[in-house]
């Protein structure tokens, strides 16, 4: 039995094939042709953060592949009521076949998928968000073909999605360049990197940004930091991807955000509603590579 709990837990190959298999169920749902590889299949989604995308891209994925869903949240269910994790695990993988979880720390998620008898996928934490980065690169591929040896510019907080980001470019073999405000710094021993030479560290995010084939950011304040919110606003103001920083890249680069997204912040309007910028396929590609994800932690491999 496999998990999803962290980038690395693929290898190279696994990567490929999630894409490939991920561009041809895209096909088939572009084309209303059904793929029904998960009927009778129930997946259990638990929320103890709020969720625009990954709740739809789920929820929906896990319907039209032929299976359905249960949504649980700390609010709405015993895990907000101090019902140990472990017990959760127990008795909510007795009942279902597969489960995403949201939550804050990534031991908190290890902890339910070592007590639980089906896959668990990481449907973003603390410290990482695999998911997200899994449809971030299928998009750059649609886009640009291979990301081997491109240099993918991360402009901001050092948090969940840079960690990932930094697994990926180990396991992938590009190159993150890393600007983030003094502070707010990435922790190499979180990604637990193979290849620390896979990330440079920029004091200038433009300098981070010159000549990269991508260009990403996120929010300044993650969930769960809200009570940081007027410090890091004061902190990341020069952090902002505008139109000098996509100038500083190659003149066809992308722009990627996970989303939410605040203009004005973290990015300008102009970059995010502009030409370069792919993040409504990078949302969309949610829902397919989560289909093709889930169909292989609970099939393999698949030919057909
Ligand atoms: N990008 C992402 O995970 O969005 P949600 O928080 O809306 O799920
Ligand atoms: N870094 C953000 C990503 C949201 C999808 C957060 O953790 O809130």
């Amino acid at each position: 039995m496999r998990h999803f709990l962290q980038f690395s837990d693929l290898n190279a190959a696994e990567c490929a094939y999630l894409f490939e298999r991920a561009a041809l169920i895209k096909k088939k749902f572009k084309a209303y042709e059904k793929h029904h590889s998960l009927v009778d299949r129930t997946l259990a989604m638990i929320f103890e953060k709020a969720s625009t995308r990954t709740r739809v891209s789920f929820e929906a994925g896990m319907y039209q592949l032929g299976g359905s869903v249960v949504h649980l949240t700390t609010g709405d269910s015993q895990l907000g009521r101090a019902e140990p994790i472990e017990d959760s695990a127990k008795v909510i993988s007795r009942m279902v076949d597969l489960v995403m979880i949201r939550t804050y720390e990534q031991s908190k998620l290890e902890r339910f998928a070592a007590n639980s008898r089906v896959p668990v996928i990481n449907g973003l934490t603390n410290e990482f968000h695999p998911c997200q980065i899994l449809a971030d690169i299928f998009t750059y591929i649609e886009h640009r073909g291979s990301i081997r040896g491109k240099t993918v510019a991360w402009v901001g907080d050092g948090n969940n999605m840079a960690n990932t980001w930094l697994q990926a470019a180990d396991l992938l073999g590009f190159k993150v360049h890393v600007s983030t405000p003094s502070g707010y710094e990435i922790d190499q021993s979180v990604a637990g990197l193979r290849r620390p030479e896979s990330y440079q560290v920029f004091k200038n995010p433009l300098d981070a940004c010159h000549q990269a084939d991508l260009v990403t950011t996120d929010v300044w304040t993650s969930m769960g930091f809200e009570a940081e919110n007027e410090v890091r606003k004061k902190a990341f103001a020069r952090w902002c991807v505008d139109t000098e920083m996509m100038s500083a890249a190659r003149p066809d680069a992308l722009f990627m955000h996970c989303l939410p997204a605040h203009r004005g912040e973290e990015v300008s309007a102009e970059v995010i509603d502009g030409g370069q910028s792919v993040v409504w396929d990078e949302a969309e590609n949610r829902l397919h590579v989560q289909k093709a994800l889930m169909e292989w932690l609970l099939l393999g491999q698949q030919t057909t």
